[in-house]
């Protein structure tokens, strides 16, 4: 299904690490300008744009964001359908705690899958972080472009529906790249070109509808993972989904690029401009509806074929299947969202193996016009029936289960579990989310055999060591003592190195892997030995200099090892401002 094993065990048995991208990002609160006629609107903000800033990296490459917290309340960074470990999932409580207001944590994404993507918070307590603005695309671009079909221009399409009474603004409507219809900036493309679009649906209750009139959309994408090339008038596209497309730019003119909702295709609700170069026409009418949009053939599941062949062919015989019902009833509170009658946080997990095919059959006994986008963190899932049959079926990480009776209201789905942990399933409707929808997924085992079992285990596979520094709010104020924790191997060795400043970009040191700190420029803060728990405690204590008005802590931990490879240096780090 992927090569995230294939490539651990390439780094782990070759002398130099993959080459890395660092990225820094930050959330903080800020204002934005939905287009004219609307006052500057409040908003939480990724570089403080809407949407967030585009990061982009090289399927090989490690991606390294260095997440620094602005916003009045904790929050997390989840990677959307990247196959991270568990330890860099950002689902607050599951991963590791969320980082508090002020403080820093570093991200690190290994086996990058290629494709368009993209990130937002997880935070435990309403899940609404994204709805406030916190979303952002991520792309990963293929190790060579000869995997990619060919374009010349590209252009990210996110839409939202922006909500005053999540923002506290006075806008509440759709969006295209973060404006209404009036506020758009022109797509120009020359006659001739192929226009690569890369559509991601971020908002959190609306599924979308999108067509160019006058062009049919080729798509190329779902979810990131290609397929193989199928010409529509226009795609839907439920929440968390992401779909590529290639347009042939041969119909000059200037053409409104329209969005309706799925269940009223005979209203454009936002909508982009596409102008030919040379092409002085006034823009489309913002309340045109083009008739691929209203009436063209629409892009369905059951017409999708993966481009590359399955490594994990669907199979008759999975190791494990689980019927994931997904119902509603009235709780104490009002309407509960459930997975087998289950809502968060009173759910059972559902126990995997490594190696097993899993198959979820899911169904829903709601109405058309209650869809759930159902979203499995960590993994990515093989949608069964399509015209990809068992060896090419189109490979997903967000499944939007349609109404009971209607195509698509059934669907069943494989996944090989080949990514250790404790994994977040849930439906990315941010309402239903928020009342219950969300289940879990449980590794059974302990795989790398460090005595603490794959749930709870942020490297299940023991590539590296991880440092993991108290995320708490007074961990690191003056005068303030805790515990570092090392995680690796039973019986490994491990020296941390303090710092007060990491170096601008990572010296590689083969076979060691990548040094973050200045050398020369850092002190030893502990030595010791990995014991049997797998864990090992290193306390540390901060003078209690009220004068003291900010540090930043960079640590690394420098790490023997029996394994391939060598020692290893820890990059997993997080730090505190004051
Ligand atoms: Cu888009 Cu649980 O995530
Ligand atoms: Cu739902």
């Amino acid at each position: 299904m992927r090569q995230i094993l294939l490539s651990s065990v390439l780094l782990l048995g070759s002398p130099l690490l993959a080459q890395t991208v660092d990225v820094n990002l930050t959330a903080a609160p800020g204002t934005v300008n939905l287009g004219p006629g609307y006052p500057a609107e409040p908003a939480w903000l990724y570089g403080g744009t809407l949407p967030g800033q585009v990061i982009r990296a090289t399927q090989g490459q490690t991606l390294r964001v260095h997440f620094r917290n602005l916003l009045p309340e904790p929050t997390t960074v989840h990677f959307h359908g990247q196959p991270s470990t568990l330890g860099m999932d950002g689902m607050e409580g599951l991963s590791r705690p969320a980082t508090a207001p002020g403080e820093e944590f570093r991200y690190e994404i290994r086996n990058l899958q290629s494709g368009t993507y993209w990130f937002h918070p997880h935070d435990a307590n309403h899940h609404m972080q994204l709805d406030m603005g916190l979303y952002g695309v991520l792309i990963v671009d293929p190790p060579s472009p000869s995997l990619d079909p060919a374009y010349d221009v590209e252009q990210v399409i996110v839409l939202d529906d922006w909500n005053a009474s999540s923002t506290g603004g006075t806008y509440t409507g759709p969006l295209l790249n973060g404006k209404t219809s009036l506020g758009q900036q022109t797509i120009t493309v020359s006659p001739g070109q192929k226009l690569r679009l890369r559509i991601l649906n971020a908002a959190a209750t609306t599924h979308f509808v999108v067509a160019l009139d006058g062009h049919p959309l080729t798509v190329t994408h779902t979810d990131g993972n290609r397929i193989q090339p199928l010409t529509v008038q226009s795609i839907p596209i439920g929440i968390g989904e992401r779909y590529d497309a290639i347009v042939d730019c041969t119909n000059p003119g200037v053409w409104s690029l329209a969005v309706s909702t799925l269940q009223n295709r005979a209203a454009t609700v936002v909508r982009g401009i596409v102008r030919y170069t040379g092409q002085t026409g006034p823009d489309p009418s913002p309340a045109y509806v083009p008739p691929n949009l209203s009436t063209g053939s629409l892009l369905s599941y059951a017409q999708l074929a993966s481009y590359w062949p399955a490594t994990t062919p669907i199979t008759t015989t999975p190791n494990r299947t689980y019927p994931v019902q997904l119902g509603m009833q009235m709780g104490g509170g009002g309407i509960v969202y459930t997975i087998n009658g289950q809502a968060w946080p009173n759910v059972t997990a559902m126990p995997v193996a490594f190696g097993d095919v899993v198959q979820f059959d899911l169904a829903t006994a709601m109405g058309a016009g209650m869809l759930h986008p159902m979203h499995l963190h960590g993994h990515s899932v093989q949608l069964m029936g399509t015209a990809g049959g068992t060896l090419y079926p189109p490979i997903k990480d967000t499944v939007l289960v349609r109404g009971a009776g209607q195509p698509g209201g059934t669907i069943s789905v494989q996944w090989r579990a080949d990514n250790p942990g404790r994994w977040l399933y849930h439906c990315h409707d941010l309402v239903h989310m928020a009342n219950g929808m969300m289940t879990l997924v449980d590794y059974q085992g302990d795989r790398d055999g460090d005595g603490l079992a794959d749930v709870v285990d942020m490297e299940p596979l023991r590539d590296w060591p991880v440092l993991t520094v108290p995320d708490h709010e007074m961990a690191f104020h003056p005068g303030g003592a805790g515990n570092l924790s090392l995680q690796w191997q039973p019986g490994q060795w491990f020296l941390v190195y303090v710092a007060l400043q990491e170096l601008a970009a990572p010296l590689v040191l083969p076979p060691y892997g990548e040094q973050m700190l200045p050398p020369g420029g850092c002190s030893l803060l502990a030595s010791g030995t990995v014991p049997a728990a797998g864990v090992a405690a290193v306390p540390y204590a901060l003078p209690a200099d009220p004068a003291l008005s900010g540090f930043r802590l960079v640590l690394q931990a420098l790490a023997g090892s029996t394994l391939p490879g060598g020692m290893r240096l820890s990059t997993d780090q997080a730090f505190r401002v004051l």
